[in-house]
């Protein structure tokens, strides 16, 4: 087997764990394994600006265990996304429980600084909506951001979201706005494929 063979053959190995792809990005779940990843996603100065600011080690590993339980508890979570090209790590994405008894999720991503600019998040986020309203059945989404945070805006404003309200924030002590974006609304935009891979 030549170079190039065996580089196509990790790609495909690589793609088989991902769970969710959209064009340019891969999903799976995180494991206790993926400590190092988290801290270079939650201990980074400019991921974690607009979110209350670097997470100390025992914070990330706690937010680890979070998300793994959120997994076996609820079949989601703020995935590790990697890109399909070359594997690399480019944050998270995917959705936590934010009003069980009303089937709404909150939506949420982080991406490393040096993806940003290249509509990643809106590609993870798309791909997370889809599956919050294609597998989970979800009624509506939530999402919150910073105030000072038009990125994140601009992101959900692609992505359909309408503001509703301003929320508290415990980790920033501000309010957040906040924006829903319910089944009907991501139904009737777009008649949009169910899933993000019929999308491209
Ligand atoms: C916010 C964040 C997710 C954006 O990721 P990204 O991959 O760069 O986002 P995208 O490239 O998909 O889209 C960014 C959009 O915001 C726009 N934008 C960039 N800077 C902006 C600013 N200062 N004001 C308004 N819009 C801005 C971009 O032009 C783009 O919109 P466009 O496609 O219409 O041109 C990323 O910066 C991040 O991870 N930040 C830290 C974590 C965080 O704050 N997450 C959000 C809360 S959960």
């Amino acid at each position: 087997m030549n170079a190039t063979s065996s580089a196509g053959g990790d790609r495909a190995a690589a793609r088989g764990q991902y769970f969710l792809t959209s064009a340019r990005l891969g999903f799976r779940c995180w494991s206790v394994e993926d400590l190092p990843l988290a801290l270079a996603l939650w201990c980074d100065r400019e991921v974690t600006r607009f979110i209350g600011g670097p997470l100390p080690r025992a914070a990330v590993e706690r937010r680890l265990s979070a998300e793994i339980e959120s997994m076996s508890a609820h079949g989601l979570q703020y995935w590790p996304i990697f890109l399909l090209a070359d594997g690399a790590h480019a944050g998270c994405a995917g959705l936590r429980p934010y009003r069980l008894t009303d089937r709404i999720y909150e939506l949420g991503f982080h991406i490393r600084p040096a993806y940003w600019g290249q509509g990643l998040a809106t590609e993870a986020g798309a791909a997370a909506v889809a599956f919050g309203f294609g597998a989970l059945g979800a009624a509506a989404l939530f999402a919150g951001h910073h105030p000072a945070n038009a990125t994140s805006r601009r992101v959900l404003e692609k992505l359909g979201f309408h503001f509703t309200h301003e929320e508290l924030y415990p980790p920033t002590g501000l309010k957040h706005p906040s924006y829903l974006l319910t089944r009907a609304e991501y139904l009737g935009r777009s008649a949009v494929p169910s899933s993000p891979r019929e999308r491209e």
